[in-house]
């Protein structure tokens, strides 16, 4: 990321999560209602554990960089409280323990407390193995408390305040389910209202193909067992020109496939088409060009490029899939080995886990997106005040509508730009 840039911080289990964003220009509204929509989102979804639907109802704090609901330019530090935390404060604690809380914490251990004990019952398809062998550690605690993905409540506040910036240029970011579990939805029944499918229990477009998700949920549910599969994220409005093709780390369809894929449990992206077209012929993949309209738009029949063409936006939608992997931590848990004694065991650890997350994680990227579009836009557009941003994009849009940016403007004076002549700039008419 270049002028937009954020971190988070915090344990799953510890007193809070927290994001900072750094390079939000000056001058945009900004309150703690905006991110606690986006948070709540998160939290929903048929398949969820009870951590999410009834433990946590996530709420940002704002304690930085905005003044009188407005930012100020500076960065700006979003803080989440684990309501959990609670249950947890002698197991995480941030202080070292005394004599005394060390032999409480021993109790605890001994009265057979799971919370309390070193995990060294290693979990397959999480950081455990991994992350214990890279941090010398002997109780994985230390790994799955920062690689839990209660930490993307932390991005999903950040990602609300760059969904409030992009909204500023009249850009919509939105994701929905298309598939779970191997059921996918048939496009022609897609035909619920974005109003109908946010309310539906998998934020889903085909009511009918929902149904036989929702069964393929409960199916594993009661085999002890997860599910996957894929959401879509489309964010329309942005304007042509963000990223460029001139070298590889200012494409735009990378920055977003590495953000997306990102978020943990994604395992594979898709832009348009995606992975169809390589099974098209060409003729049946390229969006052919027809004509410019009177607005100064390009019209095409078809996205199968999902709004990307050469690492630039092009002025279509753009439209990535995301693939989810099924959870990894079973209700009805693998074998796996014990990190210390290297032996078999029956069962690996188990934690409160979720059975599905296809819709929250379609909302985890919908705030990777954002931050990322708004990144490109702020490279594109520069400006430390919203005024100079917008200023700077109205013009640029309506250049674009126009005429060829390359050219310059002909100078008022009547001196031609291109000395000779042979490149003389267009005339404002032209
Ligand atoms: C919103 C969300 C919720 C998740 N909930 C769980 C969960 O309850 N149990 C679990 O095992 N994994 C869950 N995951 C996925 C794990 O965090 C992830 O698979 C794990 O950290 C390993 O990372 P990897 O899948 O990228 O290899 C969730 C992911 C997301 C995005």
């Amino acid at each position: 990321m270049g002028r937009l840039r954020f971190l988070t911080a915090g344990e799953s289990h510890g007193p809070a999560l927290a994001a900072t964003l750094e390079g939000v220009p000056a001058g945009l509204p900004l309150t703690a209602e905006q991110i606690a929509l986006d948070l709540a989102r998160r939290q929903r979804g048929y398949g969820r554990g009870a951590r999410s639907t009834s433990i946590e109802q996530d709420r940002a704090e704002i304690l930085g960089g905005v003044r009188h609901g407005v930012t100020i330019g500076s960065p700006i530090l979003l803080l989440i409280r684990n309501r959990d935390w609670e249950n947890w404060t002698r197991v995480m604690q941030v202080e070292p323990l005394t004599d005394e809380q060390a032999a409480e914490l021993a109790g605890l251990v001994e009265a057979g407390d799971k919370r309390a004990a070193p995990i060294t019952r290693l979990r397959a398809g999480h950081a455990d193995l991994a992350g214990a062998s890279k941090y010398g550690f002997d109780d994985v605690r230390n790994i799955l408390e920062r690689a839990s993905a209660r930490e993307t409540a932390a991005r999903v506040a950040a990602g609300a305040v760059a969904r409030a910036l992009l909204a500023r240029l009249d850009i919509d970011v939105w994701s929905h389910t298309v598939e779970v579990g191997g059921v996918a939805t048939d496009v022609a029944r897609a035909t619920r209202t974005r109003e109908e499918a946010e309310a539906s229990p998998l934020r889903c477009l085909d009511a009918d193909a929902e149904t036989r998700m929702v069964a393929r949920i409960d199916e594993a549910r009661d085999a002890g067992d997860t599910v996957g599969g894929v959401f879509e994220v489309v964010a329309r409005g942005v304007p042509t020109g963000l990223g460029s093709h001139v070298h590889w780390d200012r494409r735009l369809d990378g920055a977003l496939a590495g953000a997306v894929t990102s978020i943990p449990i994604v395992k594979g992206v898709e832009f348009g088409l995606g992975f169809a077209q390589t099974r098209l012929f060409g003729s049946a993949v390229q969006d052919v060009i027809q004509r410019r309209d009177a607005e100064g738009a390009w019209l095409r029949g078809t996205n199968n490029a999902g709004g990307l063409e050469g690492g630039i936006s092009n002025g279509q939608p753009i439209v990535i899939r995301g693939a989810v992997k099924p959870i990894s931590t079973l209700p009805r848990p693998l074998p796996s080995a014990d990190l210390i004694t290297g032996e078999p065991v029956a069962k690996a650890h188990y934690e409160r886990s979720d059975i599905s997350v296809v819709p929250a994680t379609g909302v985890v990227a919908e705030a990777m997106v954002c931050l990322t579009l708004a990144d490109f836009v702020l490279d594109k557009f520069g400006g430390d005040s919203l005024v100079e941003l917008l200023d700077n994009a109205t013009r640029y849009r309506a250049r674009a509508a126009g005429r060829n940016l390359a050219r310059p403007a002909a100078p008022s004076s009547g001196v031609r730009a291109g000395g000779s002549g042979s490149g003389a700039a267009p005339a404002e008419s032209e």
